[in-house]
């Protein structure tokens, strides 16, 4: 079988780890959603494809073709979006559309979302914004998979101070203490920084595996079997 995804996000962090895991994957056929032309690395499997997510028309068209997988990876901070609301737009309300329109058009397909540490209990714009989205897909019933990461650790080339402080101080020494005192903590790995390619891996191979209808959520050790076991590893 050939899966057909479609990926929102591909351009960021974990979008690109989740198009590098993909690539040339022969059972898989993805249409990335890009702002800008010519912005991914070509693979044989991917094909780009230029979408106005403010264009509301744009949606339905998008989910003729089939769709099994849609996998959500957008998002910005409410600095770089210049507004709540237009933070709000990319983080949540992209996020909806995509969701509504492919539940209308394939109900059987899965839905991968990149949310946040947090989600389930949102106070607040940012993790309020998760939490609609994973609400959303609960109340369309498709099968889904959600990954709620802490920190992202990434080689990110667009300078955010806070996620430099957390990977170059944090991070070392939560994953050291992590590693020698807490190997089995719910609580201590859930907070863990996480690097992007762990989140990706484990999200994509999650949303493979999903049996109809079911959800499941990936935090904590879930998203960092490889850390606990190897020290010395982001
Ligand atoms: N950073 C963290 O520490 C952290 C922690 C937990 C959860 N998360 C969540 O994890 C998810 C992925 O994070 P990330 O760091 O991989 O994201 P990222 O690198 O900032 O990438 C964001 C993606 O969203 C797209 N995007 C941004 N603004 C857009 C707009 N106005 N219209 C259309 N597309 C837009 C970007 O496309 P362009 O390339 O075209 O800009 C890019 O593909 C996000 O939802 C984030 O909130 C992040």
């Amino acid at each position: 079988m050939t899966w057909h995804v479609v990926i929102a996000g591909g351009t960021g962090e974990v979008g690109r780890q989740l198009l590098a895991l993909m690539a040339d994957r022969p059972d898989l056929s993805v249409r990335a959603l890009v702002r800008r032309p010519g912005s991914l690395p070509a693979a044989a499997n991917v094909e780009e494809v230029p979408f106005d997510y403010e264009d509301a028309s744009a949606y339905g068209p998008l989910f003729s073709p089939p769709c099994d997988l849609l996998l959500l990876a957008l998002g910005t901070t409410r600095a770089k979006a210049g507004s709540d609301e237009a933070f709000l737009r990319v983080d949540r309300d992209y996020p909806l559309r995509l969701i509504s329109a492919l539940a209308a058009a394939h109900p059987d397909a899965r839905v991968g979302l990149v949310s946040s540490v947090g989600a389930d209990r949102a106070r607040g714009l940012y993790l309020g914004a998760k939490a609609a989205v994973e609400e959303e897909l609960a109340a369309q019933g498709l099968a889904h998979v959600i990954a709620r990461p802490s920190f992202l650790r990434s080689d990110r080339s667009e300078f955010r101070p806070l996620e430099v402080f957390i990977n170059r101080l944090i991070a070392p020494i939560w994953l050291a203490l992590g590693r020698g005192l807490f190997p089995r903590s719910r609580g201590w790995w859930r907070w863990a920084p996480v690097h992007v390619r762990e989140v990706a891996a484990a999200l994509l191979g999650a949303a493979l595996t999903l049996e109809p209808g079911q959800r499941r959520i990936l935090e904590g050790l879930d998203l960092h079997p490889g850390s606990v076991a190897r020290w010395g590893r982001p």
